[in-house]
């Protein structure tokens, strides 16, 4: 039953990476190929020091490769400049780490929306869909908690909503669970798990314990820079297997206690409140000069906002000039320009 024409969404051709210390050479991953399937749970399972994080860190472009081939979508990666992967990551990739990467200044629900501010999403929508997530993730009371208000599997949790909210067709995860206890492990890797079931999002996620590898697909055993097997759990191109996989994800959906009921709509209707006042509507584009300086100012804070988040995917600590006064940049932004003027969503071309 298992087609033939399973989306390979990622696929490594004798890939080598090479560093040098010194006069040292350090073989981190020697002439590795592979695929991983879109929709798979993938897992690459093997001791410290094996190179799993190598082989993440160049599938999502952040370290380069010394030779052999990265092909993912279709794309080259190995070939790309900077820029065309920071765009590239922004559009299909998602990230979870062991130490959460989040905005100490920034709100649960400001973390999650930051990646939509790049997608050009109207400010409403972004919130809406932030909103959407952390309850899906259960952490619907917790909106306006800051990072440090939170436990680490909280926390971690913003950090799932955050990586899932621009739905992004692959999300890589380096020890997601690392920092968590047992109990908040299991809830984190069913929450992954179901999310990603839900939109058939392809998660390669890098683990040293055969526990949690236990829950994947496909098993990429790791040995010393080199690929020792692959097991394949459950063949998902069988659409019989992957629908059972779909139904065993969302039996296993942790259910999160925290989320608040959607009272707030009760509330108004109870009171009437039904209808907002409608906010007068900004002529989208003014004059010629006046369109052209309002989609410069946007293009800059996306500028920042976009260094900032691949700053962030990429594991390096958004810099203090960088990060400051980001919000109000947004704020600033938002209040000066009409929906409208989001419209022209990117969508999800490169
Ligand atoms: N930036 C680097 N410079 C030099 N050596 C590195 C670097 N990153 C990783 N290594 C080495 O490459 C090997 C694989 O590391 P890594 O991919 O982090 O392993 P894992 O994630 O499986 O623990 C290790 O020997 C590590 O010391
Ligand atoms: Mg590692």
């Amino acid at each position: 039953m298992a087609s033939k024409d399973a989306e390979k969404v990622i696929v490594l051709r004798n890939v080598k990476k090479v560093y040098r210390m010194g006069t040292e050479r350090i073989v981190a991953v020697d002439d590795v190929s592979f695929e991983i399937l879109k929709g798979e749970f993938c897992c690459l399972l093997g001791t410290s020091g094996s190179g799993k994080s190598t082989l993440l860190n160049l599938m999502a472009g952040i370290e380069k490769v010394t030779s052999g081939q990265i092909i993912i979508k279709g794309k080259k990666i190995h070939k790309m400049n900077e820029t065309s992967l920071a765009k590239f990551r922004q559009k299909y990739l998602g990230f979870v780490f062991q130490s959460y990467n989040l905005m100490n200044s920034m709100t649960a629900l400001e973390n999650v929306e930051f990646p939509l501010v790049f997608k050009r999403v109207k400010p409403k929508v972004r919130k809406k869909l932030a909103k959407d997530m952390l309850i899906q993730v259960g952490l619907g009371s917790r909106l306006g908690h800051k990072p440090k208000e939170m436990s680490g599997g909280q926390q971690q949790r913003v950090g799932i909503a955050r990586a899932f909210v621009a739905k992004p067709e692959i999300v890589f995860a380096d020890e997601p669970t690392g920092n968590l206890d047992t109990k908040t492990t299991m809830e984190v890797m069913n929450l992954i798990q179901a999310i990603a079931r839900e939109n058939r999002q392809t998660i390669v996620m890098v683990t040293h314990d055969p526990r949690l590898a236990s829950y994947a697909d496909r098993i990429i055993h790791v040995l010393d820079g080199d690929i020792e097997k692959i097991e394949v759990q459950y063949d998902i191109t069988d659409p019989e297997v992957y629908r059972r996989r779909v139904e065993e994800a969302r039996a296993a959906a942790p259910k999160l206690t925290e989320s608040s009921p959607p009272a707030n709509k009760a509330r108004s209707k109870k009171t009437g409140r039904t209808k907002r006042k409608e906010r007068p509507k900004q002529e989208a584009a003014g004059t010629g000069e006046e369109k052209k300086a309002a989609d410069a100012s946007i293009a800059r804070v996306e500028e920042k906002v976009m260094e900032v988040i691949d700053r962030i995917d990429t594991q390096e600590t958004p810099d203090k000039e960088l990060t400051e006064g980001l919000k109000e940049s947004v704020q600033a932004m938002d209040s000066g320009h009409s929906d409208a003027e989001y419209q022209e969503s990117r969508g999800n071309e490169v």
